[in-house]
C-alpha cells in the first residue's frame, strides 16, 4: 500500500525558496503545534484557517470563514447546525470530495488538500468509510455485491470480495439476506448494508451525513446504535452529522456549525 502525503513527510523549505512555501511551512508547524496541546496526542482529522465560498449566479457565497478545529482518534462526535450552515460540505471537504478555497486539511495523517484527484480516490477508499442519509445502494446488485464494491475497486478479488462482504454483512446481522437486492428491504435494513459497505475496507475514518433522516424514531435509534456499537469495535473515528439532537447529545462531542464558524456545543468524559 502506497503511503499518502503526510504531515511528517513535510520539509522546511530551503533558505532562499519560495516566500509562500516557507510562509506555509511555518503556518502549519504552528497549526501542529496548536493541536498537539489541545489534544493531548495526534489528531485524527485537523482544520487549519479553512475557508470556503461558492461562486454563484448572485455573487459569492461563503460558507465557512475559517475553520479551526481539532478531532482526536476515536473520537465520535456529532456536527449539527441549521439547513445550510456547511455540514454536508465539511464532511465532502475531510473526503477530500471538496477542495477549500483556502486553509489547510489533516485528515488520517494525510493532507487532504494537497492530494491530486488519483491520490484523492484512493485516500477516499483506504482511509474514508461514508454513509449518507440515502443509502446510495446499486439497486440492481444484492446486499452482498453492494458491499464487495469497494474491495473490488481496490483489485481484491472477486470470490474474497464477496466473502468479506458475507462476514460484514453477518456482523450487522443480514447474514440471511445476501442475495437480496436494496428494493427487497427496509430502510433500516438498507443503512445496514450501507454501514457495512463503508467498513468493509476498514476505514480509520467515518463519515455519516445524516444516516437516520430518512428514518423513523425506532429505526433511526436502532442504526445508531449499531453505529456506535461498530465505532468502538472497529476503532474508529466518527463524525455523525444529524439534525437529531437527541442522538447528537449520545455522542462524545457536539460541534455547532453557525455562522462560517464551527464552535464546542457539548464535550462529555466519558461517552453516555
Ligand atoms: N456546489 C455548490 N454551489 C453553490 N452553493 C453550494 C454548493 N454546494 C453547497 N452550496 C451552498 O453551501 C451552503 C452549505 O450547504 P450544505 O449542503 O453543506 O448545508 P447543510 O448544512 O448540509 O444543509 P442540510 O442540513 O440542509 O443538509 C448552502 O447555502 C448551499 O446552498
Ligand atoms: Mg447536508
Amino acid at each position: 500500500m502506497e503511503t499518502m502525503v503526510s504531515t511528517s513527510t513535510m520539509e522546511r523549505p530551503q533558505a532562499g525558496g519560495a516566500g509562500g512555501e516557507a510562509q506555509a511551512w511555518e503556518e502549519t508547524k504552528a497549526c501542529e503545534a496548536v493541536a498537539r496541546d489541545r489534544v493531548g496526542s495526534e489528531a485524527m482529522v485537523r482544520l487549519c484557517g479553512v475557508t470556503k465560498s461558492y461562486r454563484t449566479a448572485r455573487g459569492e457565497l461563503r460558507v465557512f470563514d475559517g475553520l479551526d478545529v481539532e478531532i482526536g482518534s476515536g473520537e465520535m462526535v456529532a456536527i449539527v447546525g441549521r439547513s445550510g450552515s456547511g455540514k454536508s460540505t465539511l464532511l465532502h471537504l475531510l473526503g477530500a470530495l471538496d477542495r477549500p478555497s483556502s486553509g489547510r486539511i489533516y485528515c488520517a495523517s494525510t493532507l487532504v488538500t494537497d492530494l491530486s484527484a488519483r491520490d484523492a480516490a484512493r485516500f477516499r477508499n483506504e482511509r474514508i468509510g461514508y454513509v449518507w442519509q440515502f443509502h446510495y445502494l446499486l439497486p440492481e446488485f444484492t446486499a452482498e455485491e453492494n458491499v464487495a464494491m469497494p474491495l473490488m475497486a481496490r483489485g481484491v478479488e472477486r470470490r474474497r470480495a464477496m466473502a468479506e462482504a458475507g462476514e460484514w454483512l453477518e456482523r450487522v446481522e443480514l447474514g440471511d439476506r445476501r442475495g437480496h437486492r436494496p428494493g427487497e428491504m427496509s430502510g433500516g435494513e438498507q443503512q445496514r448494508v450501507a454501514l457495512a459497505r463503508a467498513l468493509v475496507t476498514k476505514p480509520q475514518l467515518l463519515l455519516a451525513d445524516e444516516p437516520t433522516g430518512d428514518l423513523d424514531e425506532a429505526t433511526a435509534e436502532m442504526v445508531f446504535g449499531w453505529m456506535k456499537e461498530l465505532h468502538r469495535e472497529q476503532g474508529l473515528t466518527s463524525l455523525l452529522v444529524t439534525h437529531n439532537l437527541e442522538l447528537a447529545g449520545r455522542c462524545a462531542r457536539v460541534l455547532r456549525l453557525e455562522g462560517g464558524r464551527i464552535m464546542e456545543a457539548a464535550r462529555h468524559d466519558s461517552q453516555p
